[in-house]
């Protein structure tokens, strides 16, 4: 009986230690250190102080605004999920919260600092990279999430030249970060998004349980993992991707237009064109100084869609010599670097880390006039302190999937995305590259898409709104200013699931999704 009675309470004990309402009210680092090194090798824990804290926590930041003081009380960089699993439930027992890192791409650096006061560890899983090819009819890959979008490139393209996947362009991109919040890129108009081809997932919950698959976590949950943002839902540690057919030469094109060569007239032409070119072709501009560059990426050979630019843009003049025929993973450096050297897609170092940035996003509905075009380039782009502007194209698949079948919102009658892009190196004041990115926001407020002014949750931007906490929870109605133009009406549904599995939100940041409590 007595022995009993002692089981019934160790249980209790337990379970009210790992049960999704405990949350001890003062975080105890020092508890949380050791419960980690009773479950992991020690020498993936990092202490600041302590061997390598910085190197393993500067190894992927990519923006040098916040290298500076972190407060994480340690870095863990996890080579198994079992890992993840035991920083979870260390975390909940020991009130100390987790930052989710994969390639450390995040705008804002949520991924490894904070910017609320809170006690947080670094979750890492740059180490966590496995990619399997398989094969039974279909193609499919399942990839963790540490690997890198160039790695997950490199292993499709060795594997078979008429594999592929859609993703973005950088090849550092973290797998993990880049696939929670939907993943645009330079085949999206033929294949969809990242996201759009992924069709199953293991995750980390909040109570440290391993959900291994799509029918283990729920279409609910499946479906808010697939661009709903990172670090809301848990810690997604692999994907199961469906590979795409490309044929074995595809084309890189890339032409330039002065402002004396017509860059105006080109870019309001393109703004009609590029979104109702054949799916098999993605034309994006990058608008910077006095001149507008047209990179292409077109699925097929260079005399097939020659034919077509010159009907639809006759402005671009393009030939032949503007062509360059290559495989797709040579396309994929090509485009990065501007010469077909495969093995670089797989180098993760972030190059020299002089260069500070602030990005912000916009979606076009309606063409933007000429008037503004020229504007633009003689308001914005000849000042100090200028910046870049560039352009990706919607329309064909990514434009006609409906918009609740993934979190990511903007479909149908997109023509384009822009993404504003602000950068000074250290020397200079920032301030002229901040004031021109706001002042070229600010004018552009009217030109854009309105209620709500959309915005792509992967280009994170939190002057765009943050979560306000109360009683430890974040508030719905006060995330709703960003979470609309990131998610549009697929915010409540997020939110509700978040209520579901993370009820008491543990997992979270400046702009996570909010838990919407059935009671609320
Ligand atoms: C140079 C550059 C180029 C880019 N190009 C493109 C592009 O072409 N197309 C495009 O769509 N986007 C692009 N982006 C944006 C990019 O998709 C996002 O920044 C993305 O979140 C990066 O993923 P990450 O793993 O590298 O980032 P991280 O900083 O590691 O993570 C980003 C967010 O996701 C969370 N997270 C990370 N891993 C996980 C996980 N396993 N489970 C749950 N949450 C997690 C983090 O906590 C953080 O909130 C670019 C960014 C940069 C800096
Ligand atoms: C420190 O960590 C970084 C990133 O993991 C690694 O590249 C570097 O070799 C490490 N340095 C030492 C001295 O261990
Ligand atoms: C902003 O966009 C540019 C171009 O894609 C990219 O190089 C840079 O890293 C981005 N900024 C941030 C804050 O990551
Ligand atoms: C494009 O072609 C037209 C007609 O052939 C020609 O007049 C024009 O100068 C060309 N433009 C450029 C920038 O090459
Ligand atoms: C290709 O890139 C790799 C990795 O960046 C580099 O080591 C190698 O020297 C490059 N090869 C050539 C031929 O440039
Ligand atoms: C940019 O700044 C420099 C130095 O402050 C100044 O001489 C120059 O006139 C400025 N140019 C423009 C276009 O504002
Ligand atoms: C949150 O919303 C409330 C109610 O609308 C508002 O009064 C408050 O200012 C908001 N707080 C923040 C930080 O946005």
């Amino acid at each position: 009986m007595a022995l009993r009675g002692l089981v019934a309470l160790a249980l209790l004990v337990l379970i009210s230690r790992f049960s999704s309402c405990y949350l001890p009210p003062t975080p105890s680092s020092h508890g949380f250190i050791q419960c980690l090194t009773e479950n992991i090798p020690s020498e993936l824990i990092f202490t600041p102080g302590s061997r390598n804290f910085t190197g393993v926590l500067v190894s992927t930041i990519r923006n040098s605004r916040f290298l500076s003081a972190n407060t994480a009380i340690c870095i863990v960089t996890v080579t198994d999920a079992s890992h993840v699993q035991a920083a979870v439930r260390c975390g909940r027992a020991n009130g100390v919260r987790l930052r989710v890192r994969s390639g450390g791409h995040d705008y804002e650096g949520l991924s490894y600092r904070s910017v609320r006061p809170e006690t947080f560890a670094v979750v890492d899983l740059a180490d966590l990279r496995a990619i399997t090819i398989t094969t039974d009819g279909e193609h499919w890959a399942w990839v963790d999430s540490g690997a890198t979008v160039g790695e997950l490139y490199h292993t499709i393209g060795k594997h078979s030249t008429e594999l592929a996947f859609p993703a973005g362009v950088c090849p550092t991109l973290g797998i993990g970060g880049h696939l929670s919040g939907g993943g645009i890129g330079s085949m999206m108009r033929k294949y969809g998004l990242s996201v759009d081809n992924v069709v199953d997932a293991k995750l980390v919950d909040a109570s440290g349980d391993l959900l291994g698959s799509r029918a283990a976590m729920g279409e609910d949950l499946f479906w808010a993992i697939r661009g709903g943002g990172g670090e809301s839902f848990g810690v997604v540690v692999s994907w199961k991707l469906r590979l795409v057919k490309v044929p074995s030469t595809v084309t890189v094109l890339r032409i330039s237009r002065t402002l004396e060569q017509g860059a105006v007239d080109a870019v309001t032409k393109w703004q009609h064109v590029a979104p109702t070119l054949p799916d098999g072709i993605n034309m994006e501009v990058l608008v910077q100084g006095r001149q507008a560059v047209f990179q292409s990426l077109y699925l097929g050979a260079c005399h097939h869609i020659l034919p077509t630019l010159a009907s639809r843009l006759p402005e671009l003049n393009a030939t032949a010599a503007d062509c360059n025929e290559m495989t797709w993973l040579e396309s994929a450096a090509f485009i990065n670097f501007g010469n077909t050297n495969t093995t670089a897609l797989l180098d993760r170092s972030t190059g020299r880390l002089d260069s500070f940035f602030k990005n912000k996003s916009d979606y076009v509905r309606r063409a933007v006039a000429r008037g503004v075009w020229l504007e633009i380039f003689t308001n914005w782009l000849s000042t100090n302190g200028s910046g870049l502007l560039i352009l990706e194209p919607h329309g064909g698949l990514v434009g006609s999937i409906p918009a609740g079948a993934t979190p990511y919102p903007h479909r149908s009658g997109v023509l384009y995305n822009i993404q504003y892009v602000a950068s000074w190196s250290a020397g200079d004041g920032s301030s002229a590259a901040m004031n021109w990115v706001h002042s070229l926001y600010d004018f552009m407020g009217q030109h854009v898409s309105k209620s709500p002014r959309e915005a792509y949750a992967n280009f994170r931007d939190l002057d765009i709104g943050e979560n306000k906490v109360v009683k430890d929870v974040s508030t719905f109605h006060n995330a709703t200013v960003w979470g609309h133009k990131y998610f549009g009406s697929n915010f409540q549904r997020l939110a509700t699931v978040k209520g579901k599995v993370d009820p008491t939100d543990y997992f979270r940041n400046e702009q996570s999704i909010p838990p919407l409590l059935e009671t609320n």
